[in-house]
């Protein structure tokens, strides 16, 4: 009988999401990969020749190529992975960019990633389970000046996986939300982006990036930073997260240092 599994993986023409595809036909999934670069895709799919490979050559930064991409989870009933690696970056200043630029990265970056995770948690809720990767970035965790929205997109994606955790605990269903530091992709070519802000010792490859990231979501680390060594930090960030929401959030206290005596002005 074959009980091959499939998993669909957004940005699969280059970088993270190649790596993703190349990784997860080696464990015998068969794939759907999305970009819009078709050609990008025929020759991925000719060289991963050992499983299935279905190309979807869409845009994710229009409703049309995000509705094909869900009725494609919907529909395709031995879909097990979903990985969102589809994604943008850095614009510049937000005051010069063009307009078109800032709704294309918060369609692709945002509402693509979140429509499509819904989608998978759906097909894996009927399913009895699956695997969604979101790709986030340690971007998250900066408010750089010449990044803002890439940055904001990137702490919406943690925040949502977070929350897509809790939600889908004890499911049978798993969200694991990646956290790169610079890898070398070509996500720095684009307008706006500047590899060398980064250190060249600071890069890592996209392959060394989804191994790690596999790795750790077969020992179900569901928030996975590659490159930070010691996991306890996050826990402290999650940890102080928590507290700062409860100092501020249990009790309805105007701070002493707005009330009329302690005002400056
Ligand atoms: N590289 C880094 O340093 C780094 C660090 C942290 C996080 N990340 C994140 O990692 C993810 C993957 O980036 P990467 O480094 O692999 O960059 P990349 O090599 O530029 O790959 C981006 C992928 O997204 C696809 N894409 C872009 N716009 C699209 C659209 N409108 N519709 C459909 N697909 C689209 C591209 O394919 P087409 O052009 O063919 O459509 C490509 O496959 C992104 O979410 C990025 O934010 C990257």
């Amino acid at each position: 009988m074959d009980n091959r599994t499939t998993a669909l993986i957004t940005g699969a023409s280059s970088g993270i999401g190649q790596a993703y595809a190349q990784r997860l036909a080696a464990r015998g999934h068969d794939l759907v990969l999305v970009a819009r670069r078709a050609d990008r895709l025929a020759e991925l799919a000719a060289d991963l020749r050992s499983v299935h490979v279905k190309a979807l050559p869409v845009d994710l930064a229009v409703g049309d190529g995000i509705a094909a991409v869900e009725a494609e989870i919907a529909g395709n009933p031995d879909l097990a992975v979903v990985v969102n690696a589809a994604g943008i970056g850095a614009l510049g200043p937000l005051v010069d960019a063009d307009v078109a630029d800032v709704e294309q990265l918060v369609t692709l970056n945002v509402l693509a990633l979140t429509r499509l995770s819904r989608a998978a948690l759906s097909a894996f809720r009927a399913r009895g389970g699956g695997q969604l990767v979101n790709i986030g970035s340690l971007g998250a965790f900066r408010a750089p000046p010449g990044g803002a929205a890439y940055g904001a997109s990137k702490a919406y994606v943690l925040h949502l996986s977070r929350a897509l955790q809790r939600e889908t605990a004890d499911t049978g269903t798993q969200v694991q939300v990646v956290l790169p530091g610079p890898v070398r992709t070509e996500f720095f070519d684009a307008a706006g982006s500047d590899a060398t802000l980064f250190p060249d010792e600071s890069f890592i490859t996209a392959e060394e990036l989804v191994d790690a990231a596999l790795s750790g979501l077969d020992r179900g680390e569901l928030v996975c930073i590659p490159t930070l060594q010691d996991v306890a930090a996050w826990e402290r960030v999650a940890a102080l997260q928590d507290e700062l929401r409860d100092l501020a959030g249990l009790r309805g206290i105007i701070a002493p240092r707005y009330t009329p005596a302690n005002r400056t002005k």
